[in-house]
């Protein structure tokens, strides 16, 4: 058996970054992320602009560089966990010729709920991982326990953008989430329980749709 190819779906918050590292450590597979990629390369001149107008503004980088790097990615991975990607119909058509997935996972989290991650994740400068001001805090404020990292907040966690990123995922990605239910196999996910639990849920969708 291959290593598995997950896709992993869910609003701005829903957990999908802190699900993803627990789940390429548990399978041994690369996380393909193109908000990571993006923020690593905010400044970079596209023909487009820079990503870093589109990011702060909480819309979508335009599907010809989102789509250059999930493809780059994906050539170079065998099993890969993506997360941030397809957004739109027309990035999914996109994936779906360039690769055939064996998980398509859902995390639904209220947009109360989602605001309110939002705004109070901390996220390691060093190594990404995430953290929250109430939900899941580092032993020393500001410091990351894995790297020993200084915690930053992201530019695009205020309230409004994060409000704005909300109504673009509903407009856009909505319909992404729709068509995966329609093609079949979707796992749909309670994502407001603790991501422990969240992560066992994960876990068993993997392993029975991989006979692992
Ligand atoms: P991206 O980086 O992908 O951001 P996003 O989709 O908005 O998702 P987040 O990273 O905000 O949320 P997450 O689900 O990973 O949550 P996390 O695990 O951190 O994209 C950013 C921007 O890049 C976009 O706005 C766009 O401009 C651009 N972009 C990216 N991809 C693109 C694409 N394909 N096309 C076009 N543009 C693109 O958790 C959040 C918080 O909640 C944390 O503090 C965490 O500690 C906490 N938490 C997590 N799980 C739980 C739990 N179970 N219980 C309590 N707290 C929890
Ligand atoms: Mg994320
Ligand atoms: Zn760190």
């Amino acid at each position: 058996m291959s290593d598995p190819r997950i896709l992993l779906l869910g609003a701005p918050g829903a957990g999908k970054g802190t699900q993803a590292d627990r789940l390429t450590d548990a399978f041994d597979i690369e996380h393909i992320t193109t908000g990571d990629a993006l923020r690593a390369n905010k400044d970079m001149e596209t023909e487009y602009g820079t990503p870093r107008e589109f990011m702060e503004a909480g819309e979508l980088v335009p599907d010809p560089v989102v789509n250059e790097i999930v493809e780059a990615a994906i050539e170079e991975a065998d099993g890969f966990l993506l997360d941030g990607y397809p957004r739109n119909e027309s990035q999914v058509g996109y994936l779906e010729d360039i690769t055939d997935l064996d998980v398509v996972a859902y995390l639904e989290v209220s947009e109360s709920e989602l605001i309110d991650r939002l705004t109070g994740r901390r996220v390691c400068s060093d190594c990404g991982r995430s953290y929250h001001v109430k939900y899941d805090q580092p032993e020393e404020t500001g410091v990351c326990e894995e790297c020993g990292g200084e915690l930053y907040q992201r530019d695009d966690d205020t309230e409004e953008t994060a409000r704005e990123r909300i109504t673009v995922y509903e407009e856009n990605t909505t319909p992404v989430v729709e068509h995966f239910r329609e093609t079949g196999n979707l796992v749909e996910i309670d994502g407001e329980q603790a991501p422990e639990s969240v992560f066992k849920e994960l876990k068993a969708a993997v392993d029975e749709r991989t006979h692992a």
